[in-house]
């Protein structure tokens, strides 16, 4: 952590600060938490986005008042967009985000639905499917020696899991992976094709995943499967059945919300245990026995979402700050797991951290994580395969990191380890 900006240097709309090396963003929040817990910032325009620039947000760095906020989401509606801070128009809101920008009860009742893929027989069959995917993606990389860890190993197991529960056929997966990189991009100009701005880039992107659901659904209309994608369109069960177009977005909300935050964490985490060995030895030591808190400690260290935002559906007062109805209010989660009121030695990594109540996954209220059980599992598995079977996994470079305000990205991160034969391991039950 650097405290390198002075308090009123920092401004969180300005695209150069979140280019600024992750200690320094860190710094500024520890200034912020310290001496200006909730400042407001104005909003610029977004190039390529044709839309006026809004009226500013609020900004909650500190734990409790993030809390706070996410436990009273009759005050803090996620209904004018929980993923962006633009006022971006209702019909993209819903398509891209789904009931992450709803409130109850619209909210309530697809969370509901869209539960029926995480009941324990669905999970029971995705753990399968977690094992098997990451021991494939091993198995890929184990005879070369080096290549890019982010996208060989911690980029293809997520998506590969979204796809397995939707039933989504392989050949496809390749243009998920590629479209959704367009979708979480579109703040780094690395993803946008030459001559497209960011909105046509997502809208053709959305498009592309809005086709694949379209024709999913009319094959599970004729042909239901045993999977999440057939489960979504049972209309027989209590609150029915999604429409085409929620089908659609949620399977846009799955894709974006479960794929890079997941990537991310296994990505940020492989650094952290390269970066401090003592930790990497002490869960090296009890890879089992340690598991829970370090993977929790992986997506606090990581917070690979960095903010969401709320809307303030009437007057109010949070710490001392008065907010009008309509005013923004972003939670800056990656600044709550940070906070050094309520995580000693935030700026340690530590595999043991107990207790551990971070805000990577969201705060406690409606909108919390639906994945958070899987993602854990997922890196899990990831690390057990790494740590049994890659024991020597260094990072070579420096991660290259993606520029952006809402997700903790690393686009590509070399890594090298000791070689060992493919197909001569023994296969996990
Ligand atoms: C480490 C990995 C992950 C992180 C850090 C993460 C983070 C988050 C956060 C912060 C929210 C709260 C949104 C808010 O406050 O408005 C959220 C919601 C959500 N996440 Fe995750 N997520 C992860 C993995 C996943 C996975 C694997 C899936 C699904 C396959 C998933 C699906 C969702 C969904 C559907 C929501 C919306 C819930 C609602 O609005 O009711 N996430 N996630």
């Amino acid at each position: 952590m650097e405290q390198v900006l002075s308090l009123e240097e920092i401004d969180l709309s300005d695209p150069d600060f979140w280019a600024r090396p992750l200690a320094e963003r860190e710094g500024a929040f520890a200034t912020l938490r310290a001496e200006r817990p909730i400042p407001f910032f104005a909003e610029r325009e977004i190039p390529g986005m044709p839309i006026e620039p809004g009226p500013g947000y609020w900004s909650l760095t500190r734990y409790e008042h993030i809390l706070a906020a996410s436990k009273n989401p009759q005050v803090y509606s996620s209904a004018r967009g929980a993923t962006a801070i633009p006022d971006l128009p209702v019909e993209f809101n819903e398509f891209f985000g789904g009931m992450i920008n709803m409130d109850d009860p619209r909210h309530a009742r697809q969370r509901r639905i869209v539960s029926r893929g995480f009941t324990p027989r669905a999970v029971a069959r995705i753990e399968e499917s977690v094992q098997r995917r990451a021991s494939e993606i091993i198995e890929r990389v184990i005879e070369k020696g080096e290549c890019d860890f982010v996208s060989e190993i911690a980029a293809p197991l997520p998506l590969e899991i979204i796809c397995d529960m939707m039933g989504i056929p392989e050949s496809q997966a390749p243009m998920v992976f590629e479209q959704t990189n367009v979708i979480l991009g579109l703040s780094d100009p690395e993803f946008i094709a030459a001559g497209e701005t960011p909105e046509v880039a997502a809208l053709r992107a959305g498009g592309e995943l809005d086709a694949l659901m379209r024709e999913m659904a009319e094959d599970r209309r004729r042909n239901p499967r045993d999977d999440l994608t057939t489960a979504l369109l049972d209309a027989s069960q209590e609150d029915g059945a999604l429409t085409q177009q929620e089908l659609s977005s949620f399977f846009v909300l799955l894709v974006v919300a479960g794929n890079e935050t997941t990537r991310n964490s296994i990505s940020h985490g492989m650094k952290a245990l390269c970066d401090h060995p003592e930790q990497r030895r002490i869960w090296a030591q009890d890879f089992d026995g340690m598991a829970a808190t370090a993977v929790e400690e992986i997506v606090r260290w990581a917070s690979p979402v960095i903010h969401m935002r709320r809307t303030c559906t009437q007057d109010t007062e949070l710490g001392g700050q008065a907010f009008r109805e309509g005013d923004k209010v972003v939670l800056w989660y990656a600044s709550g797991n940070r906070d050094e009121e309520v995580f000693p030695h935030p700026y340690r990594f530590d595999v043991r951290r107990t207790p551990n109540e971070h805000v990577g996954f969201g705060g406690p209220g409606p909108h919390f994580c639906l994945g958070a059980n899987l993602a854990r599992r997922e890196i899990r598995v990831m690390f057990r395969e790494i740590f049994e079977y890659l024991p020597d996994l260094r990072v070579t470079g420096e991660p290259e990191r993606l520029q952006s305000g809402f997700i903790n990205g690393i686009k590509r991160m070399p890594c090298a380890f000791t070689p060992g034969r493919a197909g001569a391991r023994p296969r996990r039950p």
